[in-house]
């Protein structure tokens, strides 16, 4: 059996071109979420659109590894940038993911760890972040890609003291609302992940307007979809 690649994005704008050029044979509802069966670059995948947030994250990474078997997940989607050094369209690719709101401080706990388990960041495969890196510097030499910590929590950044708050607690290329919960269930069930998020906006005062989903579409996206199939070849 070939092994099955399970992508998730939060929204329809994330998704909704993969699934396109994806070749289709199913398509189920389950809590919520229409996973999406069929080949893409040759792949077996389970294409998905998970909704905002680490609860819909969580949920959709284990119905992908539980009911879909799948044996690898690449979240994919946007991302605010952390980073003078990032511009929108630039691509940042994860070695690692935090929940930058998780905060048991009180209780002595290191800022982002999970209480009572240790654990604070969940490390992509390395496999594939070197696959990612080099698809995507082959493939779009036009295309800037960086890879490094994603800081993902249920906030849409959007004010320069919040975004200097996770710079300072976790450092971190990117922040956005999803990858290190599925990252945290890929870890936990032993299954190799990746997140590749395209910039979209500065995370600041401006973020709400630069995260224009139109403007985005018409330039980045195609790029951006273009690096997740190389990927998906890669695999
Ligand atoms: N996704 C894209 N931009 C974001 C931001 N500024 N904050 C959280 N998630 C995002």
């Amino acid at each position: 059996m070939s092994s099955i690649i399970g992508i998730i994005g939060a929204m329809d704008e994330e998704v909704s071109k993969l699934i396109a050029k994806a070749d289709i044979t199913a398509a189920e509802d389950v809590a919520g979420m229409t996973f999406h069966t069929g080949k893409l670059a040759g792949a077996d995948a389970v294409i998905v659109r998970c909704g905002v947030g680490k609860v819909n994250a969580g949920i959709c990474t284990q119905l992908l590894i539980s009911r879909y078997n799948a044996a690898h997940v690449i979240n994919t989607g946007f991302a605010g940038s952390l980073s003078h050094d990032l511009g929108i369209g630039d691509i940042v690719v994860s070695t690692d993911a935090v929940q930058h709101d998780l905060d048991a401080t009180g209780l002595g706990f290191k800022k982002g760890e999970i209480p009572f388990t240790g654990m604070s960041s969940f490390t992509a495969d390395r496999a594939l972040v070197t696959a990612a890196c080099k698809v995507i510097s082959e493939n779009l030499p036009d295309v800037r890609v960086f890879s490094g910590r994603i800081c993902s929590g249920d906030q849409f950044i959007s004010d320069k003291a919040a975004k200097e708050r996770i710079c300072a607690d976790f450092g971190g290329l990117c922040c956005e609302m999803e990858g290190a919960a599925v990252a945290q269930v890929c870890c936990l069930n032993h299954i190799p992940f990746i997140i590749l998020r395209a910039i979209s906006d500065s995370a600041d005062e401006a973020a709400g307007e630069d995260f224009n989903f139109s403007l985005f579409q018409s330039t980045v996206a195609d790029k951006f979809v273009s690096a997740v199939v190389h990927l998906v070849k890669a695999v």
